[in-house]
């Protein structure tokens, strides 16, 4: 019998629903964890207040016939304390973009989905392309330790406007959930170019900064990667992706599309 996982950390959206349709689709059970992970949040972010719905998030699973529900406490995922956890660390990708500004981070989440594999011993686990990183990260952790784990990513679930589905969006009031769609068309203004052969990326990032900067964002980053391992694109890479995080008010917001270019040569 073959078994999907579908890691979560709860306060389910209909994106989490959707992975979890996947996971059924592709294996005989779908196991679902909702572990709010402190090794992966760093000081200062939003641990404490990182929104908690286990009933809700539970009858939604019941509702899409999710197979099994495993919501461990800190003390069963980490017994001997955080501090003390053996860790799992994939060098250069989690120094990268969202890694550079939350240190530690990748490091936090290898650790607690390879942990999770463990513990769950799944064929395959799901995760959804708008943490385009920590898939590219999660693959490699896989690769690298020969863990014996299939990983599927799932097309970014999109609300009707354009916003990425996140757990976060939660946290936006209503003038700043106006605004947010703004990240994602940015995203999409600057694929289009790049599609039409636009091959000056620093000018292409530099004008999309000030583009949400005018709308009410803070950038975090913006940048164009190439799609196989974020690193900087040479001339003749093709595969694209465009990544960005940019806060609006206390949420910090990420997205991210991938694009094919045209030859740089
Ligand atoms: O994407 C998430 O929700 C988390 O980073 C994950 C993969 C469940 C690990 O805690």
């Amino acid at each position: 019998m073959s078994i999907a996982l579908v890691p979560t950390m709860g306060n389910l959206h209909a994106g989490h629903l959707e992975l979890v349709r996947l996971g059924r689709r592709l294996a005989d059970r779908c196991l679902v964890t909702i572990f709010v992970n402190p090794l992966q949040f760093g000081e200062g972010e939003d641990l404490a207040s990182y929104p908690r719905t286990f009933e809700a998030d539970r009858d939604k699973l019941r509702a899409v016939e999710a197979d099994m529900l495993f919501a461990p406490s800190v003390e069963e995922v980490y017994p001997n304390g955080r501090s003390a956890q053996t860790r799992v660390e994939v060098p250069e990708l989690s120094d990268l973009l969202c890694g550079a500004s939350r240190s530690g981070h990748f490091v936090g989440v290898a650790t607690v989905v390879c942990k999770l594999f463990n513990m769950a011993q799944p064929d395959l686990a799901v995760f959804g392309e708008k943490d385009y990183q920590q898939l590219l990260v999660i693959r490699r952790m896989v690769a690298d330790l020969a863990l014996p784990v299939k990983i599927v990513g799932m097309a970014t679930a999109r609300e009707p406007d354009g916003l990425a589905r996140s757990s976060r969006n939660s946290y936006l009031n209503k003038a700043e959930r106006e605004i947010a769609p703004r990240l994602y068309q940015t995203l999409q203004n600057t694929a289009q170019a790049i599609a039409a052969g636009e091959n000056d990326l620093d000018s292409l990032e530099t004008s999309a900064q000030a583009t949400l900067r005018a709308s009410g964002f803070r950038p975090d980053y913006y940048s164009v990667r190439r799609a196989a391992d974020l690193m900087p694109p040479e001339s003749a890479d093709r595969e694209l992706v465009v990544l960005a995080a940019a806060w609006l008010g206390r949420t910090r917001l990420i997205d991210n599309l991938r694009v094919t270019g045209k030859s740089m040569d």
